[in-house]
């Protein structure tokens, strides 16, 4: 193999794409209707606010616009510095325990609420938030509800309101006093990964489930409960435009018009801030170019001006960091633009300090710093927070339903009940009589995480197994629960088995991710999984009726898994409560219908992989099924088995870009890492190290969360990391094209042993370069863009027509590297790093 070096290295400038100055400063506010206020100023309590304010320092009121995250502030730091609130980020717990009990939690609290109210202190309480999105997700044991779509699909206010009660109650046996809930996000692009957040396409189905969920969450404004006797405050998130973002990229821009942002992606406001929604939390996206951290026009003009809001704007996680010229511990735009409260959940000291001196200077008004303290104490005075005891206390006095309740079971059992769209039931199979012998195949089946999706636990609500869930029902276990008595069940993962079933019941379907990583760039869930697929035909194929169970956090297109089902049913992001889906599937046992199907569908599905986008005139392609569509026992369904399948499998062979990795794998890629005790171990959560120890991956933040892996070989023994896809790829056209693999890495540390960086065609099939070169010369600790011409693979033995590992590095020596980006990019052979002149041909 070639290994000539070009002299340099190409220091990738992979800055994020400038920020545009913007003529939407001066928008037009008559797009917005103001929105009554139904909760009544209060001249007394602004008078008390009058007082507490002329009491404070100027560093404690810089204090109380902070929230840091519980992993980086001690109840000392909140005393000391009067931190004005807390929040556990997604897969943070008490001493960051996942099992930690609601006691722990409790604790905790008490802890944080002594500290803020010490005698020296501002004796303000500190204010708690969490991501209770669907339940009380981060918490050991909770009742997990259906994700947003469900909800849509079951578009049932009252039970979502219900569902808002029942998670408040969790949340404050916990001793947490605000959510980060409702989203009211118009998804408009379902490649993005954050749809399952949103209700609908529909902005009138978003305003109506977030206005129910916010009553049910706060109490209702003007009731007694409001923001009292276990309810918690709401947020509605993320202001404005999550949902339009260009393609479906999480955090992208929304270049939509103003009528459009405030008519479909503002409807949802209009009915949480109506509800009496005290939060509202800045979205990471832009608006025509420019950062909605930093929006002045949008945040202060629009939604405390014309809108009306008076309770506190709170910043998304580093949110301000995305602003142009900020970082996440300095801001002086985001503070201008109206945010009142700062999720800097790291660098919060240094925030404080920053901030500080940007008011001493005078670059920030102190009416400014006294408009957001005067509405963060707003929302406290409003919870009853300056007048109530500590946590545990307040729960003493009004005990709330515990975390995990039966009722709170039984509640989200219905949910789940209610969200199941029903997309074809041919020759009427469903539904199952109970008496007979039933395959439960799929690895969906009995698999818990699966069935709860991503802000389940972890973040992204991977590395979590049935053990994490004590209380809750696999689907599997329900389907058992059913039959118990009557017929009988096999389970079975790849669909062998013992008794031909009279019927099969086949979980497939995504596996967890949430923002960012879960992006996709089309909707072929075929290509994603063909395993799934697979297995639909394999059972199809031995005559057994087949129902299908799509587990999906956004409609897919799945036209070749539709023509291998008789059966197939949409069931979203279910949560911990899958005996809801048995009860709908099967029969009583006198044979009558137990439970029709009674959801339909809140967003559009697609009749084409590429179909992702929300269309909202008469240009919009024909989907497969629109809005609203769903069947039931009495509607017969006409449904084809032989719907297009425009070649769902076939290797993709386009001289066109590939990406693998960006902010995590890309579908169908995966990444995984190996040494001598296994050398395949899915990389799941936030760390995975292999089996004997030699090489750990972990996530780290370049540009946004955990956008980056950290690769560390410790040198004992060979170790590898590696993606790889289930569909092979064909790389012939790419290769022809000039194609290079491009890594966009950053070294740590100088490799002790020789370093080798290889692709494989089905091993041992496959071809290596060697790294080591290389690695002696670029600069530690810099990002750069290594590259190697794709020709030196094939030279060096590859069968580049049938790639399943895109990328493989390898040592048997000490190395630290990050990985942010692996693409396959055409034309950039003659500029690669590593080099082989392919022959012209
Ligand atoms: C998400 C928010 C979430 C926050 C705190 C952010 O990355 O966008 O929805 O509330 O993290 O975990
Ligand atoms: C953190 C999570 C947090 C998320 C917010 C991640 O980097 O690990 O705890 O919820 O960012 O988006």
């Amino acid at each position: 193999m070639n290994k000539r070096l070009t002299a340099a290295v190409c220091l990738a400038a992979l800055m994020a794409a400038p920020i545009n100055g913007s003529p939407q400063d001066t928008g037009n506010t008559a797009n917005w209707q103001p929105i009554p206020n139904p909760v009544m100023p209060d001249p007394v309590l602004e008078k008390r606010i009058d007082g507490i304010l002329a009491a404070m320092t100027l560093e404690q009121k810089v204090g109380q616009m902070i929230q840091a995250e519980i992993r980086n502030a001690t109840p000392a730091d909140v005393r000391k510095y009067a931190l004005g609130s807390v929040l556990n980020g997604g897969g943070s717990f008490p001493q960051t325990n996942k099992q930690a009990k609601p006691g722990d939690w409790l604790a905790l609290a008490d802890a944080y609420h002594d500290a803020a109210v010490d005698v020296g202190g501002t004796r303000i309480p500190v204010l708690w938030g969490t991501d209770a999105v669907h339940g009380h997700n981060n918490v050991f044991g909770a009742t997990l509800f259906p994700h947003n779509l469900g909800l849509g699909a079951a578009n049932d206010p009252a039970l979502v309101e219900a569902v808002g009660v029942a998670t408040a109650e969790e949340v404050t046996a916990t001793g947490i006093g605000w959510v980060f809930a409702p989203t009211v996000a118009v998804a408009s692009d379902f490649r993005w990964g954050r749809t399952y957040e949103s209700y609908s396409e529909n902005p009138d189905i978003v305003k109506s489930l977030g206005t129910a969920v916010v009553n049910g969450l706060q109490g209702r404004a003007g009731s007694a409960d409001f923001l009292r006797h276990n309810r918690v405050i709401a947020t509605t998130k993320h202001f404005i435009g999550d949902g339009a973002t260009a393609d479906g990229v999480d955090q992208g821009d929304a270049r939509i018009s103003e009528a459009e942002l405030a008519a479909v992606h503002g409807a949802g406001y209009r009915g949480t801030l109506g509800a009496g929604a005290q939060t509202v939390m800045v979205s990471f996206n832009s608006w025509q170019g420019k950062k909605l951290h930093g929006h002045e026009y949008l945040i202060n003009q629009v939604l405390k001006g014309r809108l009306g809001f008076d309770g506190i704007v709170v910043s998304d996680w580093n949110g301000i960091g995305q602003v142009s010229g900020c970082s996440n511990a300095d801001c002086v735009p985001a503070v201008l633009a109206g945010i009142d409260l700062f999720m800097v959940p790291e660098e919060w000291k240094a925030f404080h300090g920053n901030l500080l001196a940007a008011v001493k200077r005078g670059q920030v008004p102190a009416a400014r710093i006294d408009d957001a303290v005067r509405r963060i104490l707003r929302v406290k005075l409003r919870a009853g927070l300056l007048d109530a005891p500590r946590p545990s206390q307040r729960l003493a006095m009004h005990p709330a339903k515990p975390v995990g309740a039966v009722e709170h079971r039984a509640l989200a059992r219905r949910a789940v009940r209610e969200s199941l769209v029903l997309l074809k039931n041919n020759k009427s199979l469903l539904p199952l009589k109970t008496e007979m012998h039933v395959l439960v195949a799929g690895d969906g089946a009995d698999d818990i995480a699966r069935q709860s999706g991503g802000w389940t636990l972890t973040w992204q609500g991977t590395g979590n197994s049935n053990a994490d869930f004590p209380g809750a029902t696999s689907i599997y276990k329900g389907i058992a629960d059913a039959l118990q008595g009557r017929g009988s069940v096999e389970r079975s993962l790849d669909g062998n088995f013992k008794t031909k079933p009279d019927a099969a019941i086949v979980v497939i379907g995504e596996e967890p991710y949430a923002e960012g990583q879960g992006d996709r760039r089309d909707l072929n869930q075929a290509r994603a999984r063909p395993v799934d697929l697979a297995l639909l035909k394999k059972l199809k194929a031995q005559g057994i009726p087949v129902v299908t169970v799509l587990l999906s956090g956004r409609p897919l297109w799945i036209n070749p898994e539709l023509n291998q089902s008789d059966a197939f049913v949409a069931a979203w992001l279910p949560g911990s409560e899958g005996a809801g889906i048995a009860d709908v599937l099967f029969r009583k046992a006198d044979g009558g219908i137990a439970h029709d199907f009674t959801g339909r569908l809140p967003f559009r599905w697609p009749a084409e992989p590429q179909q992702a986008r929300v269309i909202r005139d008469a240009s919009a392609p024909q989907p497969l099924f629109p809005v609203g569509y769903g069947l039931n026992y009495a509607k017969p369904s006409t449904l084809a088995d032989d719907l297009p399948e425009f070649g769902a499998t076939e290797v993709v062979t386009a001289a066109s870009e590939i990406i693998l990795f960006e902010r995590g794998p890309v579908v169908p890629w995966k990444l995984s890492l190996g040494d001598k005790g296994g050398w395949s171990l899915p990389v799941t959560g936030n760390t995975t190290t292999s089996a004997n120890g030699a090489v750990t991956v972990s996530s780290f933040d370049r540009k946004v969360q955990e956008d980056s892996r950290r690769v560390v070989w410790n040198g004992s023994g060979v170790g590898q990391v590696f993606l790889n896809s289930t569909s092979p790829q064909d790389l012939m056209a790419l290769r022809k094209a000039g194609g290079a693999l491009v890594i966009d890495m950053l070294l740590e540390s100088r490799p002790t042993q020789p370093v080798e960086l290889r692709i494989d065609c089905g091993y041992p099939c496959g071809a290596k370069g060697n790294l080591s070169d290389v690695f002696k010369r670029v600069p530690l600790n810099t990002w750069f863009s290594l590259s190697m011409d794709l020709y030196c693979f094939e030279k060096a033995g590859a069968d580049l027509k049938r790639v399943d590992t895109g990328m493989l590095i390898a040592t048997s020596g000490k190395l630290s590297l990050g990985i942010t980006g692996v693409r396959m990019v055409p034309g950039m052979a003659g500029k690669a790093v590593i080099r082989c002149d392919a022959p012209r041909e």
